[in-house]
């Protein structure tokens, strides 16, 4: 048993003002509400406006989680944001958030990229930090401008992404039975070309000839993902409840990466979850990589799905191939 417990004191999101329907979408490429609707459960997404970025979305995310748990950001000792779409390659989104937040303390500050598993891995990153009495008080967040990557001319990956951002402050407890109290961290590295960005990096540098080849837009086998993200997204679950030895009514919620809602279901039926206990809101923003999980916390708990002294399951995947799962007891 660990020190301390890391518990989640307080959770917030933001999302942009603009929506992205499928009928916006019907317009751009060859496609239909109800072949989206049917195939993904999506029906909007939120797409970020000319001032807005990564981090700004990721810093109004924070600001309500901060005032959500009743901690000043001058009180943290660390920040951790998950991302895929940071606003530059250097610096970190973290730092840039840090001076947005007006922390003028010199903490950690660093950006964790697993992609849509991101925020699970930061949660389970910035849980060690406190259980083991490093820092008191961490903030999380997952913050994604995933329409600044989206080829618009692809309707295999258009439909599917949108921007937000959802954050949590971690605070130490003395009831270390509280928090995250398993997690589960894999990667296949291998399955790396099924989703990724081809340039923009050390490899494929930004060049006249990769922005004609649209290499900078993320690419994606979606029949192979899908395939991966079924098994995975069971086992996970099932790896979950079986660290803490729960089964499926000792779990309040499950919170899960908002994929596509025909991989949650399969995966929570197979596990024994009502429909009840499985947290959606796809239909309203798509699949936001590292914030979906985060923005469906803070909306499960602020409408009651969840609360006190509930079990919960955080679960995902996503480019890396990665997987995460946690198992937290609010
Ligand atoms: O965060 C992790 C990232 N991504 C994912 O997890 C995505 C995982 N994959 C998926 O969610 C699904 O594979 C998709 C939603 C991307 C696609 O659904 P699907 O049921 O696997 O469709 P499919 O790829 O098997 O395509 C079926 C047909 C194809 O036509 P043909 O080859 O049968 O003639 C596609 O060309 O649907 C066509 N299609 C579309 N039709 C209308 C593909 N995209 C669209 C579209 N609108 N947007």
């Amino acid at each position: 048993m660990p020190a301390y417990g890391a518990r989640i004191a307080g959770t917030g999101s933001a999302l942009p003002e603009r929506r992205l329907t499928n009928a916006d979408l019907e317009k751009l490429v060859e496609t239909s509400d109800e072949w989206i609707i049917q195939r993904t459960g999506m029906r909007e997404r939120r797409i970020a406006g000319p001032g807005e970025s990564t981090v700004t979305l990721a810093t109004a995310a924070a600001r309500r989680a901060l005032e959500d748990a009743g901690v000043s950001g001058q009180e943290l000792g660390l920040i951790i944001v998950a991302t895929l779409t940071p606003d530059m390659m250097t610096p970190a989104a973290a730092c840039l958030e840090q001076a947005q937040l007006g922390i003028t303390r010199h903490i950690g500050a660093f950006d964790l990229n697993a992609a849509c598993s991101g925020f699970v891995y930061s949660l389970s990153t910035a849980t060690q930090f406190i259980q083991n009495g490093s820092f008191s008080k961490v903030l999380v967040v997952g913050a994604e401008t995933l329409s600044r990557v989206v080829d618009y001319t692809d309707r295999n990956t258009c439909i599917l992404f949108g921007d937000g951002a959802g954050a949590a402050v971690l605070v130490r407890d003395d009831n270390p039975k509280l928090g995250v109290q398993a997690f589960h961290l894999g990667a296949n590295g291998e399955g790396g070309p099924l989703l990724n960005i081809p340039a923009g990096g050390s490899l494929h540098p930004a060049s006249a000839a990769t922005v004609a080849e649209r290499m900078h837009y993320l690419k994606m086998n979606g029949r192979e993902v899908y395939k991966f993200a079924v098994h995975q997204m069971t086992e996970s679950l099932r790896r979950a409840m079986e660290a803490c030895g729960l089964t499926a009514d000792d779990v309040k919620l499950v919170v899960p990466h908002q994929v596509n809602q025909r991989i949650i279901d399969s995966a929570t039926e197979k596990m024994g979850f009502p429909k009840e206990k499985v947290f959606i809101n796809i239909d309203r923003y798509g699949n936001t990589s590292a914030a979906s999980v985060p923005i469906a916390l803070d909306e499960a708990r602020k409408s009651g799905r969840c609360g006190k002294g509930d079990w919960i399951i955080m679960v995902a995947f996503g480019a890396g191939l990665t997987w995460a799962a946690a198992t937290v007891k609010l």
